[in-house]
């Protein structure tokens, strides 16, 4: 959470900031702000509350104009301190030291009451101003503003990504990360620092990406990069290949939306060299992944939000079609219940942004329980802290995803789950060269499945009027389809602030039966799979009690649509794999079109940020 962006440049550096910003809007906006430096070496600051669009409308009605060729811009996911001007980054201490920061300082308090008696003055309630106070006081007694960086932070505990300068040191930015990412772009007439590279595609398709500890000094000419012990290191350079054009909504009213109807092309690209006519490519999870997988005796997933769904549908793959146990967590739990941990595990960490602090936490809590286990990231990000980490590395090709709301990266996290279930079911001789083919067969007809799944788009518009004035509603599926629902679920809430929750169908007369009246609208999904009529009987208990009921179901299911329900047939002849990954469609789509209907800010729903970096 929270975008940070910097640089210093032969020329004014506010576009380049305000540019970055808006690309880093993904990461929070309850407040945006930059500070640069001016002719004159004194701080010239701008801070507003809510989107960046605030700040740029902030900074045209300035006169004279704020410029500057060094400086540092922020926008923030508040944690400490309400969103509001006076909390909003970047902070200062004593006109010396300014800064922007993406984290946590979990000593804060600590900190700000020794501070406090050493006369510093405190104008926010955020955890970041410590950083700034100490860093000003370490250069009482360091020759240079990265020497007392590195004192400084020395004293903190908690997560950091921090973009510095100072008023006496106006030719450099110090770039500080452990736990937040930081990236250095390497540009022709300037150097750049920001939380994620596509905030600095403008300028650079060069950077170097921090590693964790690391501490960077760098001016328009130089950059000098120490790791946490001090020693001098270099880090490799790497050219990206992320185009400005995807960042274009292009001819849709939402990214959301064009991410949804993305989907088939991510699902083939996905795809793409990853499997032949008849065969998946195990390799393609890392050139010792056959040696691994023949190994590995269980499965242990860890994710968060969207990803975690994901998780929970691949349990049922592995242990139905591979035959290996699995187990799924979410990563924020993982991570501090010292779980037990089995040698030949193989540790696999969903996650779109391959940055989610909690899932990241997790990795490397499971690395210091069991040194032995080997570890999977399936991510769409190829540069970040979890490919880093881990052992074997698979890439969803989803593109972008910039809607807070996950779409593509959904669906093609089920796809390379597939492919992953395929891989370990082959080596563990659970699948016969024909049940492979079979899968592959699936796989290859994905990317029309789910074109003809979107088509439904103007029936299911019709369909989301009914819950405009709706509070609450209810997702029920069985198997795989329970955690379709649970996404189901999640996507409603997320965009359109309905209240929603997800049920195994079998377990609504444990409890969520007493809520049903016909202001609670039930959405089922119903495969034609083997508890299609178990299915059927829980879809009766659901209707005796009055609700209005919407089945998205498959042609052969047959579902009898009975009054107050009405059944969408979404396809026909899914499989176990196929099904899941299609029966989203119109659960994304339903709730889209029910966020337009609502009015909210679809890709940027309230409170949410699309990468959550601090836990
Ligand atoms: C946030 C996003 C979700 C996403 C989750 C996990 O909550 O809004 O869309 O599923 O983080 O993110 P990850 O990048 O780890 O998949």
């Amino acid at each position: 959470m929270c975008g940070i962006v910097g640089g210093v440049a032969n020329k004014n550096i506010i576009s380049l900031l305000l540019e970055g910003l808006n690309r880093l809007e993904y990461r929070g906006y309850d407040s945006s702000g930059l500070i640069v430096l001016s002719k004159n070496n004194t701080f010239d600051r701008v801070r507003s509350l809510g989107k960046v669009k605030n700040l740029e409308d902030n900074l045209k009605g300035r006169v004279p104009l704020i410029e500057g060729n060094i400086g540092i811009a922020h926008t923030r996911w508040a944690t400490h301190g309400e969103p509001s001007i006076h909390n909003a980054h970047p902070h200062i201490s004593k006109n010396s030291v300014s800064l922007v920061h993406n984290g946590i300082i979990e000593n804060y308090i600590e900190l700000k009451n020794d501070q406090l008696s050493n006369g510093y003055l405190f104008t926010s309630e955020t955890d970041t101003e410590v950083i700034a106070h100490a860093i000003d006081f370490a250069m009482k007694s360091c020759s240079t503003l990265i020497a007392s960086v590195q004192l400084a932070i020395k004293s903190f505990s908690g997560s950091y990504g921090l973009g510095i300068i100072s008023s006496k040191y106006p030719d450099q930015i110090i770039a500080a990360r452990k736990g937040s990412p930081l990236v250095i772009g390497i540009g022709v007439n300037g150097n750049y620092i920001a939380s994620d590279q596509i905030a600095l595609l403008s300028v650079t398709n060069k950077f170097i990406f921090l590693e964790d500890g690391d501490v960077a000094e760098i001016k328009i000419d130089k950059i000098t990069i120490y790791d946490f012990e001090g020693n001098l290191v270099k880090r490799p350079v790497k050219i990206s290949k992320l185009k400005l054009g995807e960042f274009d909504v292009g001819d849709y009213d939402h990214f959301m939306q064009k991410e949804i109807f993305e989907q088939p092309q991510a699902i083939r690209d996905t795809l793409e060299s990853r499997i032949t006519n008849d065969s998946i490519l195990i390799s393609t999870f890392g050139f010792k992944a056959e040696e691994i997988f023949n190994k590995v005796t269980q499965v242990q997933i860890v994710a968060c939000g969207s990803s975690y769904n994901a998780g929970l549908v691949a349990k049922y793959w592995l242990e139905d079609i591979a035959k290996i146990s699995c187990n799924v967590e979410v990563a924020s739990e993982y991570r501090y219940r010292r779980p037990i941990l089995l040698n030949n595990t193989l540790f696999v960490t969903l996650s779109q942004s391959g940055e989610t602090a909690d899932t990241v936490e997790a990795l490397k809590e499971a690395k210091k329980i069991n040194s032995s286990i080997t570890t999977l990231c399936i991510t769409n990000s190829a540069e970040s802290t979890l490919t880093r980490l881990s052992d074997l590395i698979f890439l969803t090709h989803a593109g972008l995803e910039i809607s807070v709301a996950s779409s593509k990266a959904f669906t093609t996290q089920l796809v390379a789950l597939a492919l992953l279930t395929c891989s370990i079911g082959k080596l563990k001789n659970t699948i016969n060269k024909k049940q492979e083919k079979e899968i592959i067969d699936g796989l290859k007809r994905l990317p029309g499945l789910v074109s003809e799944a979107l088509l439904q788009e103007n029936q299911i518009k019709k369909l989301a009027i009914k819950f405009k004035d709706k509070n609450s509603t209810l997702f029920v599926g069985r198997g795989t389809m329970h955690a379709i629902a649970m996404e189901g679920a999640l996507k409603l809430k997320e965009i359109s602030y309905i209240h929603a929750e997800a049920y195994p169908a079998g377990e609504l007369k444990h409890g969520p039966i007493a809520l049903i009246d016909r202001h609670m609208p039930v959405i089922a999904i119903a495969p034609n799979d083997e508890l299609l009529e178990k299915l059927k009987s829980n879809l009766q208990e659901v209707k005796s009690r009055g609700s209005q009921m919407i089945v998205f179901e498959d042609e052969n299911s047959m579902v009898k649509p009975m009054e107050a329900m009405e059944v969408i047939p979404v396809t026909s002849n899914l499989g176990r794999i196929t099904a899941p990954i299609i029966f989203t469609i119109p659960l994304q789509l339903l709730s889209y079109h029910i966020a337009i209907i609502k009015g909210t800010d679809v890709d940027k729903p309230r409170n949410l940020a699309k990468s959550v970096t601090v836990e």
